[in-house]
């Protein structure tokens, strides 16, 4: 069953709110944060406190473990709804729309911003499932040492905005980055299709989307110094004037770290193979290697 985000965000007290909070800021000492430390924090009647608490739990904003110490912890929902209402709060969303995407990593929705204009946020999760993808998060990893699943998918909302800022200084085709906040990131939304989707192209425009791809992945090799790492058609928007807008970028490696070389080579095969069988545009994987590096 699709959770409507905004719903349960705009049905939260104040006082819902403070404890989602608290728990959050407790689980950087405790796996579950004890009840008792929970209200040693909180003013309010201890009665409120647990009527509060077993909202949250009925919401799955927070799960409860029993046990010799009743203890409560974050689930990715709370985490979602806590980035949320930093972001309402600071004005950089006023609504939050529909969820447009169930991706792999995360829930993406659409989102008005203060003067109307549509915007997206994605809230990243961090899963167990992404442990093969989690490997490339090594550079960031490493100065984290014994941080959980969830401390790590906390970051990755400043990793993806902080990514795309240098990727748009340097003009590569990516989403204007417009803020971020714990396990989200909002972005420019942009108007179009996935390049899968995308159907009827001629030859000529066709080779005009490939070449600007292939300047976005030179640019980001080059100047911001990174591989993108997870290239596909999937990650690739065609923006109704055919401009193609690499999506999608927080598992990108530093050119220098070990699997960079690896991983560029993939993502290269992988656009032009589709090329390839899609419209019948051939390029040189090794000559195309060579200019994104540079060489
Ligand atoms: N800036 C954006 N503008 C419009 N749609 C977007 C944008 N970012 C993501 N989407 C949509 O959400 C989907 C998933 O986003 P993506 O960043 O690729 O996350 P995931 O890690 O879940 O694949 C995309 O395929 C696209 O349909
Ligand atoms: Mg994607």
């Amino acid at each position: 069953m699709p959770r409507n985000l905004w719903k349960m965000y705009i049905g939260l007290t104040k006082l819902d709110m403070t404890v989602l909070r608290t728990i959050e800021r407790g689980m950087t000492r405790y796996e579950y944060v004890p009840l008792e430390y929970i209200e040693r924090r909180l003013r309010g009647t201890p009665r409120k406190i647990i009527s509060s608490i077993d909202k949250l739990n009925q919401m799955k904003l927070i799960r409860r473990r029993l046990g010799s110490t009743v203890g409560y912890t974050l689930t990715y929902w709370g985490l979602d709804i806590l980035s949320l209402n930093n972001l309402v709060q600071r004005g950089v969303i006023k609504v939050l729309g529909d969820r447009i995407g169930v991706g792999k990593e995360g829930n993406i929705y659409i989102a008005e911003d203060a003067s109307g204009g549509l915007v997206i946020v994605k809230f990243h999760r961090e899963g167990r499932r992404s442990f093969q993808k989690i490997k490339r998060y090594r550079g960031m990893v490493a100065n984290l040492p014994r941080k959980s699943w969830f401390q790590i998918t906390r970051l990755l909302g400043e990793r993806e905005f902080k990514i795309l800022v240098a990727l748009r200084e340097h003009d590569a085709l990516v989403p204007e980055p417009i803020a971020w906040n714990r396990n989200s990131v909002v972005q420019e939304y942009i108007p179009g299709i996935e390049l899968f989707k995308v159907r009827e192209l001629s030859r000529n425009e066709a080779e005009k989307i490939l070449n600007m791809i292939i300047e976005t992945l030179r640019i980001a090799y080059k100047k911001v110094g990174i591989v993108h790492g997870d290239l596909s058609e999937y990650n690739v928007l065609i923006s109704e004037d055919l401009v193609p807008y690499i999506i999608d970028w927080p598992q990108y490696v530093y050119k220098e770290e070990e699997m960079a070389d690896e991983l560029l080579r993939r993502d290269v095969t992988y656009i032009l193979s589709f090329f390839k069988r899609k419209y019948g545009v051939e390029r040189d994987p090794e000559k195309t290697l060579s200019y994104i590096r540079g060489e």
